[in-house]
């Protein structure tokens, strides 16, 4: 009964929008605006197992999702291992917003144009950064099947792994899997300079060249990392499902802060997508999980047979300014412990936002990040702050606590999907002196907002193209 009146209390004060802002009270009465969790398990276990989460046997396009950095990624041997820092990760995420805010600001001019397809200088491209917070998952290439490391990226299209031979005109990177041969597979073809897959490079913000009548790509990230190879046809297998003549990339140049993944698997909306590759077979849907800490696996789930939750909420995708690429979604709304934020609907229209796996910290409109940090430490004036790390600005030092209660903190998106954030999506964790808001405010307000992948954390997020909607349900893995 208590619980029912306490509920009733706060969605009438959502819905109101007045009162309620006693906090004090709200708290004594009710943990459901709050999450209360042990401090310890704020903290990646110091074990090096993994725990495989059962959810990604169940149907046969389904794969596991790995943190690249942990005990369950295979990406940490010798060979490979150079584990960027936290102050690593954070710089390039604000490389990749950068790149994502220069690609999606206004429309280049005709001569931004010619001036990019001019220069020379690697850096000085526009492209989109990599970033390094990253999710991989392992995918068969060729005949006999190759197993390879992919990092999978919604925010872009071209499928690309490392080939040899490398160094005919360039060298790869170290990568943990032996690097693909396409001379030792029976299934590979090139792609001619004539095809409209070729043609697509240009319009996709890449670069095009042909050698003998074959396709030659290029793809240039804006930390100076590339790919640049065949464009090629391969057999891909994911899990048990096989699928012929997939357009990807076949990179023998490739330099860059790629740590040992063998290459992209691109998942955007355009075209050459591998979903939109292979829509007669999966219609153009599928999902995922990111696991809650690199412990634990997650899932990417081609198709609806695997069974979705049927507690999904869905919200249209919007086209973002002129990307083919990019998810687009509205954000209409941020919920603090049960109160809905008084923020003018225009700070979100104005903006647009997408949603990324590769974006590590969600960024907000400066001024609706100004009001969901405003209410965050309201709600958190118990603890001690202290300064700021990084990117992040509003950060506790939990020192000696062996319990913290955290304020609950929903993201709402047009069409009535209102998504709460775990309590590992919310706070991001240095070490236990320092743990931050894991939010970010962007420098402009015409900047897209972004929804980054540790606020995705356990949601199932159904991409469904053929019906132009993006869901989640909460609880996807652990
Ligand atoms: C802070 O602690 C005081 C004293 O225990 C309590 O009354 C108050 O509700 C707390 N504030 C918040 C925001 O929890
Ligand atoms: C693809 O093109 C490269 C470069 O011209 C060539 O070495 C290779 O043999 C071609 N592969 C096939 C299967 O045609
Ligand atoms: C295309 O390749 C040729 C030969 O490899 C090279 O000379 C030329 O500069 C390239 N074109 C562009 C636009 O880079
Ligand atoms: C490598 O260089 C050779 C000769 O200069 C050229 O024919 C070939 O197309 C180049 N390959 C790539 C992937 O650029
Ligand atoms: C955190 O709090 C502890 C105990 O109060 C203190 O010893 C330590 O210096 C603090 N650390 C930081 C970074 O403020």
């Amino acid at each position: 009964m208590k619980n029912l009146l306490n509920i009733i209390n706060i969605v009438l004060c959502v819905w109101l929008s007045f009162g309620c802002t006693d906090g004090a009270q709200k708290r004594k009465s009710g943990e459901v605006s709050f999450h209360r969790i042990h401090a310890s398990s704020l903290f990646p276990s110091s074990s090096s197992s993994c725990v495989l989460s059962p959810r990604a046997s169940n149907t046969k396009s389904s794969l596991h999702v790995v943190h690249r950095h942990g005990p369950c990624s295979s990406l940490n041997s010798k060979k490979t291992k150079t584990s960027p820092n936290h102050d690593d990760i954070l710089r390039l995420d604000q490389a990749r917003v950068n790149s994502i805010h220069s690609k999606l600001s206004k429309k280049p001019t005709a001569r931004d144009r010619v001036s990019q397809i001019q220069s020379t200088d690697l850096e000085a491209r526009d492209g989109n950064t990599l970033g390094l917070g990253n999710y991989i998952v392992t995918v068969g290439i060729g005949t006999p099947k190759h197993d390879l490391s992919l990092v999978f990226d919604t925010g872009s299209d071209l499928t690309w792994t490392q080939c040899q031979p490398c160094g005919r005109n360039g060298t790869c990177y170290p990568q943990e899997e032996p690097i693909f041969n396409p001379s030792s597979s029976t299934s590979y073809s090139n792609i001619s300079c004539s095809s409209r897959f070729c043609d697509s490079l240009t319009s996709q913000g890449h670069y095009k060249n042909c050698s003998a009548s074959n396709c030659i790509y290029g793809v240039f990230y804006g930390d100076s990392s590339f790919t640049e190879g065949f464009l090629a046809k391969e057999k891909f297998t994911l899990n048990s499902d096989v699928f012929h003549n997939v357009n990807f990339g076949c990179g023998e140049n490739n330099q860059g802060l790629f740590y040992g993944a063998a290459g992209l698997l691109g998942l955007g909306r355009g075209t050459f997508s591998f979903p939109s590759q292979t829509a007669m077979t999966y219609n153009n849907v599928f999902s995922y999980c990111l696991p809650s800490s690199p412990d634990y696996t997650g899932h990417l789930t081609f198709g609806s047979s695997g069974g979705l939750s049927t507690s999904v909420k869905y919200t249209p995708v919007s086209k973002v300014r002129d990307s083919a690429s990019f998810y687009g979604l509205d954000i209409v709304g941020i919920t603090v412990a049960g109160k809905e934020l008084e923020i003018p609907v225009t700070v979100f229209s104005t903006a647009g936002a997408i949603i990324d796996s590769g974006t590590v910290i969600t960024r907000l409109p400066p001024k609706a990040y100004v009001a969901l940090r405003t209410a965050f430490k309201e709600n958190m004036e118990n603890y001690t702050s202290t300064m700021g790390h990084s990117i992040l600005d509003t950060c506790y030092n939990f020192t000696g606590l062996e319990s913290v209660e955290i304020p609950k903190v929903s993201l709402s998106f047009r069409g009535g999907a209102d998504v709460e954030v775990d309590s590992k999506g919310i706070l991001y964790v240095f070490d236990v002196s320092e743990v931050c808001l894991a939010f970010a405010g962007n420098g402009n307000d015409d900047d897209v907002a972004i929804f980054g992948n540790v606020q995705q954390k356990t949601l199932q997020v159904v991409y469904d193209g053929a019906g132009g909607r993006v869901g989640f349900a909460p609880d996807g893995c652990m």
